[in-house]
């Protein structure tokens, strides 16, 4: 019985690498679809590392349709987990329309293509930034649309796409998935979060001030009406939200808040090094405080988060000690000899030849 094919969108990045390496432990295998603007196809490598199975990467955009197209044909896709998306807050701000155009056009194109091939059972790889600042926290599944930026605007318009979808189309099968903060690594310390360029966001900026590579820390306001004056976020393993399956909304938080101070703090505790930090203006964008109310996913799939806030920047800190320069770092000998995904039915559509991993 051949292992069901999952299409990864965006399955080479931060959230999407992690996500491979869980439905591989679940006994999937990943067809990755990526177009490697804010990812490495070397994390594909290190998904193999850890569970032997490298999965195969078609280098392409979900806004180009005669590309989906050809990985549908190719591979007997049973259903897509959709991550592939802009996601930085700060930059939807200075940039809307990048925003609209890949997050909103590409899971346009997306569930059209899936939709020609028969293809109907989805995971939407959402976010909370779809509740703005004005919900109180913790935030449920049924609190209304909000969103205070572009970013998380992006994302309550295709929830509402595909909830209008699965209404006309009982075929379908979608569930939209809330994501907080994701953070950490895999606790193997092979495979972790590396941004092109200057991070966005707080833990990887704050990973490569303890590893020396950044200065300090500038901390986007202290003056809100939090516990220290810093923003407070939910964060979650990033090995929690990989794991997981009508229109299903469900938040995927710890259902716990904590202050930028208090992530610092705990980074400090888990590396041993002292961030360096100062204080600077409020960025643009940010809401002052959100978390989760989890416990919908608990009631609709029995899922919860299972790490804590140490165990995230633990896991983040092995990650960033151990491969420096991420990617660009060899993975550790004993993990090279793994045997490789051999999929029988793939042949090579990439457009660039050369990163296909059949
Ligand atoms: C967290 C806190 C900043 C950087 C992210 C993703 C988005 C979505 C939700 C999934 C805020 C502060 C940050 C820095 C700082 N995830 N900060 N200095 O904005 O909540 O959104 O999670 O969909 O994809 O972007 O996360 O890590 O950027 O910020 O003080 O250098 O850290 O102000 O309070 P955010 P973030």
């Amino acid at each position: 019985m051949r292992a069901p094919r999952i299409l990864v969108t965006g399955g080479a990045g931060f959230i999407g690498s992690h996500t491979c390496v869980a439905l591989i432990a679940a006994g999937y295998l990943p067809v990755v679809l990526d177009t490697l603007v804010n990812s490495d196809a070397r994390s594909l490598q290190r998904v193999a590392c850890i569970t032997g199975v490298e999965p195969v990467l078609v280098c392409g955009d979900v806004r180009d349709a005669v590309a989906l197209d050809r990985v549908f044909a190719a591979y007997d896709v049973a259903a897509v987990v959709h991550l592939a998306g802009l996601k930085a807050v700060g930059e939807s701000m200075a940039d809307p329309v990048s925003y609209y155009d890949v997050n909103l056009a590409g899971t346009l194109a997306l569930v059209q293509a899936m939709d020609r091939t028969g293809v109907r059972t989805l995971v939407f790889s959402s976010s909370a930034t779809v509740y703005g600042d004005s919900q109180p926290s913790p935030i449920v599944e049924s609190a209304p649309y909000a969103a205070v930026n572009p970013y998380g605007r992006t994302k309550a318009m295709v929830e509402s796409m595909l909830a209008d979808l699965a209404r006309a189309d009982a075929r379908w099968s979608i569930a939209c998935l809330r994501y907080f903060n994701p953070i950490g690594a895999h606790e193997s310390g092979l495979l972790g979060e590396r941004p092109h360029g200057p991070p966005n966001n707080l833990m990887p900026y704050i990973a490569q001030v303890a590893a020396g590579q950044r200065e300090w820390l500038v901390v986007h306001g202290a003056d809100y009406d939090t516990v220290d004056g810093t923003g407070v976020r939910d964060y979650v393993h990033v090995m929690d939200v990989a794991r997981r399956p009508g229109i299903l909304m469900a938040n995927l938080g710890t259902g716990r808040g904590a202050s930028v101070l208090e992530v610092v703090s705990a980074f400090e505790r888990a590396s041993g090094r002292r961030i360096a930090l100062r204080i600077g203006p409020r960025r643009p964008g940010d809401a002052p405080a959100y978390w989760a109310d989890a416990r919908g996913a608990w009631q609709a799939f029995g899922w919860r988060a299972r790490r804590d806030l140490d165990q995230m920047c633990a896991d983040s800190w092995r990650w960033q000690a151990a491969n420096p320069h991420g990617f660009d770092d060899p993975a550790p000998a004993h993990a090279s000899g793994l045997p490789r995904f051999q999929d029988n039915t793939s042949t090579s559509i990439n457009s660039k030849p050369g990163h296909s991993h059949a």
